[in-house]
């Protein structure tokens, strides 16, 4: 039965609830371990840390329960062993704290490796051993620290230099627009693709260091550097290398016009059209000294972009997988199509034998047709096609660098004989994030949901939050990236990768505080959709909830204002109403300016709380009192009293009423009944939103305590649904609920549907950042166990630790367990489901309904029973509940 009445639920929740708290007299068990998954500026050792203060992360690790960090002590310094050269100190710092922390010791000089290593004491006051020790690398503070010019005149470019005594230290700081590829002594130096990461680049280009002392030798060296189009479109490089030699002397080779230029093989590389690469044109051993240069010309000095030089401070684009197709079919004589079985993005890595001059190409497409020919008309104007002529020298490898499709098929044409198991493999490229979360449950139909979901996302993580993978689009569309922002955020570490995004977007920001709804932003100018816009806001603050980054809040607040404040002139009678896109590719429309209002008050209110928590307390109360005015306005203008409803009453417009509690009194319980009556009757258990709807929808369900039917919207199988789209071949989710293959607007790889994924976590395995706090310093899981549901389980590796909830359920019992990361502390509400007089043992020990019992388990502080379910209170560690009964 579906329950339709909200205000039952909370009845429920408020009454029988039989506190009893559990004794803290035990004292935690084992000793504190080294922490781990240390990190600076979110990263992993980073090369190019171009940030004066930097911040440090850890995560303490403990064999014992209820845990927290004490104090900790830091050392950074200058020697590898982090001994020596000591610029800062912590000392035992008495703090609970390990994200964020700030450097605080002498000014870090640009261009320099420095070591740390950190310790932690429990909260019993004992000491774990020092972490291992880990480094980063300064960037170039200053502009004036580049030596070189910007550079071009072919896609070739190389430049021989000798080093005198032996190598202490060497780096290479490298902008190569639009992409590079850096070679030195014949060797491809590091594992970047499609590098740098797209910027506006008239406001600021990215570079990479890297540390190339692997790559050198005494003597002469060479290095050689590849120049594609990219996004840039022109080609131009700044460059500079520095060398450190054991007497002390410093060698810096720059980008200048003693560099030699020649065009190579690469003889066209476009994004969307593809690369040509003749192989005939090779010159062996271009990029290693002794090289001939006759018919290479001087490097001319080009007009670079203007924008600052920043280090590239995120995870880079790799070659993330390596995926052998399932299948190769010949449709035609002589065309050969491989399908990879699943959607990416990416290219082919080729293997071939035959004679100089054959030319093979490969097309890429999503889609085949009956015949198993490749369907390529929802590309639009995007060629997808490869081509690599052959030098004709026994076995060749090609695989292209400069340009990057959306793929489950490759066709080949033009093959020498007949291609083997080993001819094709596909590339995975997207920027490395590392996937940090994990969904499974019992239902297939959710597990096939949430792998689609995490393909589409990170095969969309291209340096930007991509629309598509596949058409002549693939740009930062900011409605796409706030719509799955929060999905993102539980499946992926985004850290980097939005703190960047970030400040791309205050990258385009003008004087009068509009942006765009792509960033960075190509075709023509308007302001954004307000419900695109209010990507910077919305990311802004799940940087915060989700990482506790208050800098972001700090650095940003300036231009959301300004954001905010080009918004609030846009404004008639207070509500926002210019719109584009609205509640995008829905089923049933809703009026654009519902949508526009909605995000409006959003913005505003998320600035009063981020002027609060800068302790900006005039404006904070100035936006809080504005947003109550927008939210009047709101209800004014959009209830229907003849609906009850709001707008034009469809599911949109009411689960956005619902969502940010626009609607007051009885309009809440009217429009919740409007919306569960269109869900569940008029569309029997169908959504009709579109990118907007769909993410409120599902929480509006849950909030309202109908997680039964918000579950079966997410489990749905026919039109429209997540599960149609599976049902109809889809390994990533489509841009479209419906069944499009032409050449109309329907990418077969578009994340923004993928909206759901959060609620998966949230509701379904329960994990969910407690109001109370951020950065799940406080966790709520509060799984719910829906319908036919018997097991779900979710992991996510938040900053502080891994979180934990896998429960299952039997007709007698519920079994839930938990890990809390140390210094955290959890909130977990196991339900009932429909057992009665129950029991709750944790482990082997009876802890509820046992008073002797009762505390004899550390780690717990309280347990409380209402008619639902039990709720404890836990501090850090790995449990196992299990809840019998009748
Ligand atoms: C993109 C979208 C984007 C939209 C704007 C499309 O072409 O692919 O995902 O948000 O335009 O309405």
């Amino acid at each position: 039965m579906i329950n339709q009445d909200p205000v039952s639920l909370v009845v429920l929740t408020g009454i029988l609830v039989l506190g009893a708290v559990v004794g803290r007299k035990f004292a935690s068990t084992g000793s504190p371990l080294p922490p781990s998954n240390l990190r600076c500026e979110y990263l992993t050792n980073p090369l190019g840390v171009d940030v004066r203060l930097p911040r440090f992360y850890w995560v303490p690790n403990h064999e014992g329960r209820g845990q927290t960090q004490s104090a900790y002590r830091i050392i950074v310094a200058t020697s590898p062993d982090a001994a020596r050269g000591v610029v800062w100190d912590s000392g035992k710092t008495k703090s609970d704290r390990f994200t964020h922390i700030v450097y605080a010791g002498q000014p870090l000089v640009g261009g320099s490796t420095y070591y740390w290593k950190v310790r932690w004491w429990d909260k019993d006051g004992s000491a774990g051993p020092w972490s291992r020790i880990q480094s980063f690398d300064t960037g170039l503070f200053e502009q004036s620290d580049w030596k070189g010019i910007w550079i071009g005149g072919a896609n070739q470019l190389r430049k021989e230099f000798s080093i005198e005594g032996e190598i202490t230290r060497a780096r290479a700081y490298i902008c190569g627009l639009g992409y590079y590829e850096l070679r030195i002594n014949g060797r491809k130096v590091g594992m970047k693709v499609l590098d740098p990461g797209w910027t506006t680049y008239d406001k600021r280009v990215l570079y990479a260091v890297y540390d190339i002392g692997p790559y050198l030798k005494a003597g002469v060296n060479a290095a050689g550097v590849l120049l594609g189009h990219g996004w840039f479109k022109e080609r131009a490089l700044l460059l500079q290398i520095v060398i450190e030699t054991a007497d002390g002397k410093k060698l810096v080779v720059a980008g200048n016009k003693s560099w030699k230029v020649k065009n190579g093989p690469i003889t066209e590389d476009s994004i969307y059209n593809g690369e040509t690469y003749d192989a005939r044109l090779e010159m062996k051993g271009w990029d290693s000294p002794g090289f001939k240069t006759p018919g290479w010309k001087a490097a001319e000095a080009v007009e670079g972009p203007k924008g600052v030089r920043s280090a590239q401070m995120m995870p880079p684009i790799q070659i993330v997988d390596s995926l052998v197709p399932v299948k190769m079919n010949l449709p035609q004589p002589g065309v050969f199509v491989f399908d990879l079985g699943q959607n990416v993005s990416g290219w082919a890595l080729l293997r071939v034998a035959g004679p100089s001059g054959t030319t093979v190409k490969m097309r890429f497409a999503e889609l085949v047709y009956a015949d198993g020919m490749i369907n390529q008309e929802n590309l639009r104007s995007a060629r997808a096609e490869d081509v690599y002529i052959l030098k004709g020298e026994g076995e060749e490898v090609y695989e292209p660098r400069f340009t990057y499709h959306g793929f489950r098929y490759v066709e080949v044409t033009g093959y020498p004989g007949v291609p083997t198991a080993e001819t094709i493999r596909g590339r995975v490229v997207h920027s490395a994030v590392r996937q940090i979360g994990s969904f499974v449950s019992s239902n297939p139909a959710l597990n096939g949901l949430q792998k689609n979901i995490t393909w589409g996302q990170k095969t969309n993580l291209h340096s930007v939050p991509t629309d598509c993978a596949q058409r002549d689009e693939r740009m930062g569309w900011l409605g796409d990236a706030q719509g799955t922002a929060e999905e993102a955020l539980y499946n992926f570490d985004m850290a980097a990768f939005y703190t960047n995004f970030l400040r791309d977007i205050r990258d385009v920001q003008d004087e009068k505080g509009q942006i765009t709804d792509t960033v960075p932003h190509l075709w023509g100018f308007r302001p954004a959709d307000p419900a695109w816009g209010t990507a910077y806001p919305l990311l802004a603050w799940y940087m915060y909830q989700y990482y506790g980054d208050t800098r972001i809040l700090e650095e940003h607040y300036d231009g959301l204002k300004r954001y905010i404040g080009f918004l609030n002139g846009k404004a008639e009678n207070g509500l926002v109403r210019y719109s584009y896109y609205g509640d995008w590719v829905a089923v049933e429309k809703t009026p654009g300016e519902i949508v526009s209002s909605f995000y409006h008050y959003y913005d505003v209110k998320i600035l009063a709380d981020i002027a609060s928590i800068l302790g900006k307390d005039a404006e904070a109360k100035e936006y809080a009192g504005q947003a109550e005015e927008v939210k009047k306005a709101f209800h004014a203008a959009y209830f229907d009293p003849k609906t009850k409803g709001y707008a034009n009453n469809t599911q949109t417009a009411n689960a956005l009423a619902l969502f940010l509690e626009l609607a007051p009194g009885d309009a809440r319980g009217s429009a919740w009944q409007n919306l569960f009556e269109d869900v569940a009757y008029k569309h029997d258990s169908h959504l009709t939103t579109g990118i907007i709807g769909t993410k409120y929808i599902m929480e509006v369900l849950t909030k309202f305590g109908n997680s039964d039917l918000a579950y079966d919207l997410a489990a749905q199988k026919t039109y429209p649904s997540w599960g149609y789209m599976i049902e109809n071949g889809a390994t990533t989710l489509w841009e479209l609920w419906q069944k499009r293959e032409g050449p109309s607007m329907n990418s077969h790889n578009h994340p923004m549907f993928g909206s759901v994924g959060s609620w998966l976590y949230k509701a379904l395995a329960g994990i969910n950042l407690d109001p109370s706090s951020v950065g799940f310093e406080k966790i709520k899981i509060e799984p719910r166990m829906v319908r036919d549901l018997t097991h779900a389980a979710g992991s996510v590796e938040t900053l502080r630790g891994r979180v934990v909830c896998s429960w299952s359920h039997s007709s007698n019992r519920v079994t839930l367990e938990s890990i809390v990361p140390v210094g955290s502390e959890a909130e977990i509400v196991i339900p009932k489901f429909k057992l009665r007089n129950v029991v709750l043992r944790e482990g082997e020990t009876l802890i509820w309904r046992a008073r002797a019992a009762a505390d004899a388990v550390p780690g717990l502080k309280s347990i409380a029973e209402n008619a639902s379910a039990l709720t404890i209170k836990a501090g850090s560690g790995r449990y196992v509940f299990c809840l019998a009964g009748e």
